[in-house]
């Protein structure tokens, strides 16, 4: 049984999951009180309360799962990437833990845990494309198996959550961007204004061309910068629902390209934009056409949670010493 631990930005998380990915239990702990007025995270805030609750989480999260500590057999937490403030918490809760318990510690990698974390809940056969899709990073893999995986393209400047969080910012729709976006999209027509789908040439839907399966994002956010310059009383809930198919046209034709391209017929989703229900229904409609399977984890998996830690940790066959410092930009280590 290993307890699993995730504070990597915002969200203090906790869970018990098996050694062979069984889900006990899982308590996401969320900030978003504290960071509202601000409308992004606050690091300084977000270590602080971090240090708060932590406790109480995992005492929650054994609780839940009606278990002590005699049933653990191993703590993960977050090693990286993150905000360092805030990874620290959960890491050296980690490792106090492993000290007082005498128990192996496993670091694992966040972005790592989200591209495995449709595994939690469905059983797939590899290989598979996943997209992850989050705050911080966009990024197509291949998973070949449990220990070998390949990227196969990323952001080149934002990150897809981070456009949403800054366009809602221009849009004065609060924070976490995503999901104010996609309630007033629900609103609003995606074909109302025609903003660009960086990366992508040609200009009939589904019909582009690519070069590689990079990502490109800042740009838009700038069309959108302008449009609302140039048109102040534009419907907001027209411009929310129009970005939000311009980023999910490129999030979609991309990975459904690498599907094809690597002859691979699944795909998974993770990271918090992977909760957008309009880019989930995006994925399904074009799926079909070329009898790609999707599967997306429930909106608790898709955002920070330590249940994707817990079994990511499950998979790994590595310890740490307690000398393991937390890396703000932890690199992905394929095959590792
Ligand atoms: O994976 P995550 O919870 O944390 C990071 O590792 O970054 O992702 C958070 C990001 C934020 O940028 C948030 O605005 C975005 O995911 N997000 C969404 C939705 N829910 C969360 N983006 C689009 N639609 C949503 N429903
Ligand atoms: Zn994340």
């Amino acid at each position: 049984m290993i307890l699993a631990i995730e504070t990597s930005c915002d969200d203090t998380s906790a869970a018990l999951v098996s050694a062979n990915g069984e889900l006990y239990s899982s308590v996401v702990s969320s900030q978003h009180d504290v960071h509202k007025k601000y409308e992004g995270v606050v690091p300084e805030l977000a270590s602080r309360r971090h240090c708060e609750v932590i406790t109480v989480i995992i005492r929650e999260a054994l609780e839940q799962a009606e278990l002590d500590w005699t049933d653990v057999d191993a703590v993960a937490a977050t090693q990286g990437p993150g905000l360092i403030g805030s990874l620290l918490v959960g890491l050296a809760a980690g490792k106090a833990l492993s000290l007082r318990f005498d128990l192996p510690l496993i670091p694992v990698h966040h972005i790592e845990a989200h591209a495995y974390s449709a595994e939690l809940e469905y059983e797939l056969k590899y290989p598979y494309v996943t997209l992850v899709a989050s705050g911080g990073h966009t990024i197509i893999f291949l998973v070949r198996s449990s220990r070998d995986y390949e990227v196969l393209g990323q952001t080149r400047d934002d990150a897809a959550g981070e456009a949403y969080d800054k366009v809602a910012k221009l849009l004065a729709l609060g924070y976490p961007g995503g999901p104010a976006i996609e309630k007033s999209a629900r609103d609003g027509d995606p074909q109302a204004i025609s903003f660009p789908r960086p990366t992508l040439t040609g200009s009939k839907r589904w019909n582009w061309r690519i070069e590689d399966f990079d990502f490109s994002f800042s740009g838009l956010k700038t069309a959108v910068y302008y449009h609302l310059n140039e048109n102040p009383d534009a419907t907001r809930a027209d411009v929310a629902a129009s970005f939000q198919r311009s980023v999910n046209d490129c999030l979609v034709h991309k990975t459904v390209e690498a599907a094809r391209k690597y002859d691979v017929p699944r795909i998974t989703l993770g990271g918090g934009v992977a909760a957008n229900s309009a880019l989930q229904e995006s994925f399904r409609q074009r799926a079909e056409n070329f009898d790609l399977e999707i599967f997306v984890p429930s909106l608790q998996f898709c955002t920070d949670n330590a249940a994707m830690i817990g079994y990511r940790a499950g998979q790994l066959n590595k310890t740490a010493d307690l000398d393991l410092n937390a890396d703000p930009n932890l690199p992905l280590n394929p095959l590792s």
